[in-house]
């Protein structure tokens, strides 16, 4: 089994691959191609909770899905990704609410949408025991207040996100997510980092890459102009299930094959 102690030592060595899953099918599937990390991202919202964000999603959806995906995964690290305001209130509440994605779902790890108020907490869970994957740049958690924006375009936000990732990776976070930033920061923050950088939209010189799972197989309509399609599942859907419907209405399904006869019954009074 990965665990984050080996995804800690990939940094500057063997490209990290990460995906997000939800479900456990999904999982095995991401699993057994060998990807090191899942991640069940919030980004649930969108893919699958059908909200126009991730702020309605909840620590307990979030764990259900995180124990799915555990359930089904035999290699990959799998990382809980905290929702909107199940952290940062309150410390004690913090440090529940991401223990019980560990206690209660088997998660590796937990992800926090990271600024300045997570570099306490981040160290206090890596004290408890709790691995931290931090995540700088585009924070979606932000959307009222940033947008879907590019981030770190300036020179003062470049520098802030810099300094962050360092203040993080000394609080004891054992990796960090980069979103949606300038190429040329990234390859930076990664050349300042002892722990990896894992990018979505910050080019390539992280020291690994994520993507939502929905955009890698085509399945869903937005896909930011960072992601790329490597699928066309959608596709594939639709067709079986243009398939079932006109196979159920010509009577062609079920055929025999699908049913079964007990003698006995037949003649029922
Ligand atoms: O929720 C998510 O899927 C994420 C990734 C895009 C990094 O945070």
């Amino acid at each position: 089994m990965t665990t984050v102690r080996d995804v800690r030592s990939m940094a500057g060595r063997d490209p990290i691959t990460m995906l997000t899953a939800y479900d456990a099918p999904t999982a095995a599937l991401v699993d057994a191609a060998g990807v090191d990390l899942i991640l069940v991202g919030d980004s649930m919202g969108n893919a699958t909770l059908g909200y126009d964000s991730t702020l309605p999603v909840t620590v307990d959806e979030v764990k259900s899905r995180t124990a799915a995906v555990t359930r089904a995964t035999n290699d990959a690290v799998v990382v809980a990704d905290m929702p909107f305001l199940s952290i940062g209130v309150d410390e004690a509440q913090s440090i529940e609410h991401c223990g019980r994605m560990l206690k209660e779902a088997d998660a590796d790890a937990v992800k926090l949408e990271c600024g300045p108020h997570t570099v306490e907490l981040t160290k206090r869970l890596a004290q408890l025991g709790i691995p931290v994957m931090a995540h700088l740049g585009l924070t979606p958690q932000q959307v009222k207040q940033t947008g879907y924006l590019r981030q770190g375009t300036s020179k003062e936000q470049a520098q802030e996100i810099l300094d962050l990732a360092r203040a993080h990776e000394e609080a004891g976070a054992f990796s960090l997510v980069l979103e949606h930033v300038p190429a040329n920061l990234a390859a930076q923050v990664t050349e300042a980092l002892t722990i990896p950088t894992i990018g979505i939209g910050a080019g390539g010189d992280c020291d690994g890459q994520v993507l939502v799972v929905n955009d890698v197989l085509g399945l869903g309509e937005r896909v930011p102009p960072f992601a790329k399609q490597f699928g066309d599942v959608q596709s594939a859907m639709e067709e079986a299930i243009d398939g079932y419907v006109d196979a159920v209405e010509s009577g062609e399904f079920p055929a025999d094959e699908h049913s079964h006869v007990e003698a006995d019954l037949d003649e029922l009074y």
